[in-house]
């Protein structure tokens, strides 16, 4: 066999080979590209006389062919191979059920949720929403909530305070200027009253800060303030708004209440609050049992605080109460620790979440 027919063969095995059209491409360089073995046959032809020119140009250009045929069928053949594995890897199977949409595997946290019925409830009964910063200064955290300087009531509360100011100026804290976490959601009735005329319907959520962490307590938490500032309001107004509140946010059509006598320095008198529940099978059932739970602390808000904040208490009287929206969250629907409230785990959270688009409304009812 000629060397041309050598190199021919062995082009052509090497063409019916390759697996795959990367492979076929090396093929089609190292035969017929600018280096190929082919090209450098064709490169020859220049030294040649005329006539061997015609015959072995012949030859070379036939093989040539002979190589660019197999390669252009080999090529098929790996594309429609290529093809058919592509549709066997990708079949879609036409009948599974679509993916939700994000709006509908989306999960809305209880306490949010939580948030959202308990404003949708207060504003239904003229309530506006108020807030605060979460960073307090001592006075208005305390002391204009009548707790006076080294008053024990100030032990009460475990504060996260900020270092003293530097600035000798200041008198390092003197006076209430030192910062801390509000311990409560009250200074946002200081705020309030300081900064708005009677009458004053206002409920606040927030955030709220103390230095305390186990099964029932967590150092950030959550509560919702409630304030009416008005010539008239008195403590059966109060019980009127507390008692409807639990109706509709425990969703029940009865529920009984005990107030208890308490002391907090804001209010006077000051109470607390049990709803009736039966515990029954690590179940809260409302409006039923023996059991008592607290839920909430309330009063008559303080002379003293409302002389602070610019209101005249010979004039002006008012109610004002304070509840722990963790509490009635984990009451609600049934959350065992605190603490999973703040832990993030997915799938806690579409266990307990709600849907987004379900947004709570009075008529529409709150969390179905
Ligand atoms: N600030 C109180 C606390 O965190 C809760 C509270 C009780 C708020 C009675 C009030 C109130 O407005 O009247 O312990």
């Amino acid at each position: 066999m000629s060397d041309l027919a050598t190199l021919e063969k062995s082009i052509l095995d090497q063409i019916a080979s390759a697996a795959d059209e990367a492979a076929l491409e090396a093929v089609r360089v190292s035969a017929l590209g600018k280096k190929g073995s082919i090209s450098a046959l064709l490169a020859t032809l220049g030294k040649m006389s005329p006539d061997e020119r015609k015959t072995e140009g012949a030859k070379i250009n036939l093989a040539k062919d002979a190589v660019t045929q197999a390669l252009a069928a080999r090529r098929d053949v790996l594309k429609a191979a290529a093809l058919d594995a592509r549709l066997a890897a990708e079949t879609i199977d036409v009948t599974l059920p679509l993916r939700d949409a994000p709006a509908e595997t989306g999960r809305i946290h209880p306490l949010s949720q939580v948030f959202d019925e308990v404003n949708t409830i207060f504003a239904d009964m003229g309530f506006a929403i108020a807030e605060g910063p979460d960073i307090e200064t001592d006075d208005y955290n305390f002391t204009k909530l009548n707790f006076p300087e080294g008053h024990p009531a100030r032990e009460m509360h475990d504060t996260f305070f900020f270092n003293p100011k530097q600035d000798p100026g200041s008198g390092a804290g003197a006076g209430g200027s030192r910062m801390l976490l509000r311990t409560h959601t009250s200074p946002v009735q200081v705020r309030t009253m300081l900064s708005q005329k009677p009458p004053i319907r206002i409920i606040c959520p927030g955030r709220t800060y103390r230095i305390d962490s186990d099964a029932t307590h967590t150092p950030q938490f959550h509560q919702v303030e409630g304030l009416v500032i008005d010539k008239g309001s008195h403590l059966g107004h109060l019980k009127w708004i507390l008692h409807e509140f639990c109706k509709a946010f425990f969703e029940v059509d009865h529920i009984n209440m005990r107030f208890r006598p308490s002391f907090f320095p804001f209010t006077e008198p000051s109470l607390e609050v049990d709803i009736q529940c039966r515990r029954d099978k690590g179940e809260i059932r409302f409006g039923e049992g023996e059991d008592w739970m607290e839920i909430l602390g309330c009063g008559m808000v303080h002379p003293n605080v409302l002389r602070a904040c610019g209101i005249d208490p010979d004039v002006y009287q008012g109610f004002a109460w304070g509840m722990g929206l963790d509490r009635i969250t984990m009451l609600k629907y049934g959350i065992a620790d605190l603490r999973q409230l703040f832990e993030n785990d997915i799938r806690w959270l579409n266990h307990y979440g709600f849907k987004p688009l379900d947004i709570p409304t009075i008529a529409g009812g709150l969390s179905s």
